[in-house]
């Protein structure tokens, strides 16, 4: 059976909705960000999950592109309509990695973290990036696109973000894609369900003990100015509090800025 197949990850899931219907699976897309994203306006899909096993046009934050060939890696999105207020819909990323970040850690034993706001890291290289799109339909119901892109084999990735990134085959051998789906989407429903009850604190504990951001000295680097702190917390609308070396602290929204180690990538 095809591990990207519904019959393989269906089984292994836990959730009450998510995965069970509305899944598009196609060997080649544009984007399964900007398939959802399509299908979310025309309202007919409740909840809706995305898959392909390359992607030609792949988008990353900050508009990049996000390298995304044939076999490599898990090239997927999901389609919620959260109810939560469109200011906190950036709590879904953080729900979103990490899910996806416990999945990992499940699978592979290895000890996978949150770079903030939502790239998860292995061995201070990125391993899988999120990508949270949100819009509105016609009829102003508001909608959330996440997407998410694991890199398992070694050639997910241009050699030029060597440096940066790594592939689940690098570090271990890799689990089955199935299981990765199915664990990101059981981790993912709970950690949705847990924020739209009781906001980030229901998620707090869980998202600090896996940051390898939080308590760090960080470098923020925004097209008009960089600065260095610590990172201290992030608030309810996933804003990055950082304290500089003045004493003040800066509030570091995640759509402006790349936000670094004072010595790297992490
Ligand atoms: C990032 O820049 O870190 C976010 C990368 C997100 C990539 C995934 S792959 C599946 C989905 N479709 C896209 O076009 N992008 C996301």
């Amino acid at each position: 059976m095809h591990d990207l197949s519904p019959a393989a990850w269906q089984p292994l899931l836990t959730t009450r909705r998510l995965g069970r219907t509305g899944v598009i699976l196609q060997h080649t897309l544009t984007s399964t960000n900007t398939v959802l994203k399509d299908a979310a306006r025309t309202g007919a899909l409740a909840e809706a999950v995305a898959l392909c096993e390359q992607q030609t046009a792949g988008r990353g934050r900050l508009d990049r592109t996000w390298s995304s060939p044939e076999g490599q890696g898990v090239w997927m999105s999901v389609l919620l309509r959260p109810q939560l207020p469109p200011e906190k819909t950036p709590m879904i990323t953080f729900c979103a990695a990490l899910a996806m970040t416990k999945a990992v850690r499940s699978l592979t034993g290895l000890d996978a973290r949150i770079k903030w706001p939502n790239d998860v890291v292995l061995s201070g290289h990125k391993v899988c990036g999120v990508l949270l799109e949100a819009g509105f339909t016609p009829e102003g119901q508001m909608f959330v696109v996440i997407g998410s892109g694991l890199n398992i084999r070694r050639g997910a990735y241009p050699p030029e973000l060597t440096e940066r990134a790594v592939s689940l085959e690098e570090l271990c051998p890799p689990p089955g894609r199935e299981a990765l789906i199915a664990a990101y989407l059981n981790g993912l429903e709970a950690a949705v369900d847990a924020v739209t009850s009781g906001g980030f604190t229901a998620i707090e504990e869980e998202y600090r003990a896996l940051s390898c951001t939080l308590g760090r000295e960080v470098q923020v680097l925004s097209p008009a100015e960089t600065f260095t702190g610590t990172a201290l917390s992030v608030d309810e609308t996933g804003a990055l509090l950082v304290r500089t070396e003045d004493g003040a602290t800066r509030r570091v929204l995640a759509g402006d800025v790349s936000v670094r180690g004072v010595m790297g990538y992490v």
